[in-house]
């Protein structure tokens, strides 16, 4: 059984008392542990996937369903790292990570540990105590993320997450990630406005149309994996070089490119 599902889904908005159609006709299945990425232009649709497949938004008509049930609400079996990071203002870096564990019913000691865990894989140690106000945006996504591992659901859905990195922390998280996905297999679905992420990261790639949004073409990137060279702690840099790699890559620019420029926003 897939783990998600896009079935015919169609998104309309009404604003202003026009519908305003953002997803014409979706289809996508993912199956269980996969890692799909999905690139398209903005606005043509990523994040009202994701939301929907979070339980956030839900289709006009077709079907969103997660492990075989159609979703009609958030649950613990999905963790969403947002586009924007969607802290607690009024709660600690320790709390916001937390939180979903004392929702969950986990004990208090455990929590304390696998905070902890979260805290450290994200290079947080020190700002325990500090409130997202008092860090910097690179931060409070890093303490999103956390927020999201510690959870360690069956489902991780991203929403360009590591967007408001510098260039190398950035990195640093794309091979934590890499690293963690291969120890520890999840169904990812992943939004990144980088091509080369998207390469690096996923097992296959979902290329979004325009306004309104279909996904125009899935491409396994996987061939990037067994290549020469490659192994879990293959750096990105290392890959970049490789001829699957760079095969794929521009494979997928230019179908994105076709889609860019005649965008009516
Ligand atoms: N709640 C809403 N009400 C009205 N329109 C919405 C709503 N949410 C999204 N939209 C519209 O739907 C379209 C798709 O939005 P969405 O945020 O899914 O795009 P995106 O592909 O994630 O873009 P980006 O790459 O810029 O993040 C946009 O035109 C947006 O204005
Ligand atoms: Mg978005």
């Amino acid at each position: 059984m897939d783990a998600i599902r896009f079935d015919g889904v169609h998104k309309a908005f009404r604003r202003a008392g026009i519908d305003f159609v953002a997803l014409e006709k979706v289809d996508l299945a993912i199956a269980p542990q996969e890692f799909v990425a999905i690139v398209g232009p903005s606005g043509c649709g990523k994040t009202t996937c994701l939301r929907m497949a979070a339980g956030f938004e839900f289709p006009t008509s077709g079907e969103v369903t997660v492990d075989g049930r159609i979703v009609t609400a958030p649950g613990p079996d999905r963790a969403v790292v947002f586009q924007q990071f969607a802290l607690f203002p009024w709660k600690t870096v320790f709390e916001n990570i937390e939180l979903g564990l004392r929702n969950k019913g986990v004990p208090k000691a455990e929590r304390g540990d696998r905070v902890a865990e979260a805290i450290a894989l994200m290079n947080l140690q020190g700002y325990e105590t500090a409130f997202p106000h008092q860090l910097s945006g690179g931060m409070q996504q890093r303490v999103a993320i956390a927020r999201a591992y510690v959870l360690d659901p069956d489902v991780l859905l991203m929403d360009e997450p590591f967007g408001a990195l510098d260039a190398q922390t950035r990195v640093v998280m794309q091979e934590e990630l890499v690293r963690l996905a291969r120890r520890n297999p999840r169904t990812v679905l992943f939004i990144t406005h980088s091509v080369e992420e998207a390469v690096y990261l996923a097992d296959r790639v979902a290329v979004m149309t325009r306004r309104p949004g279909r996904i125009k073409e899935v491409i396994n990137v996987k061939p990037v994996r067994v290549a020469e060279h490659w192994d879990d702690h293959a750096r990105i840099e290392d890959v970049m070089d490789l001829e699957s790699f760079v095969h794929l890559r521009t494979r997928i620019w230019k179908s994105l490119r076709d889609e860019k420029g005649s965008q009516d926003r």
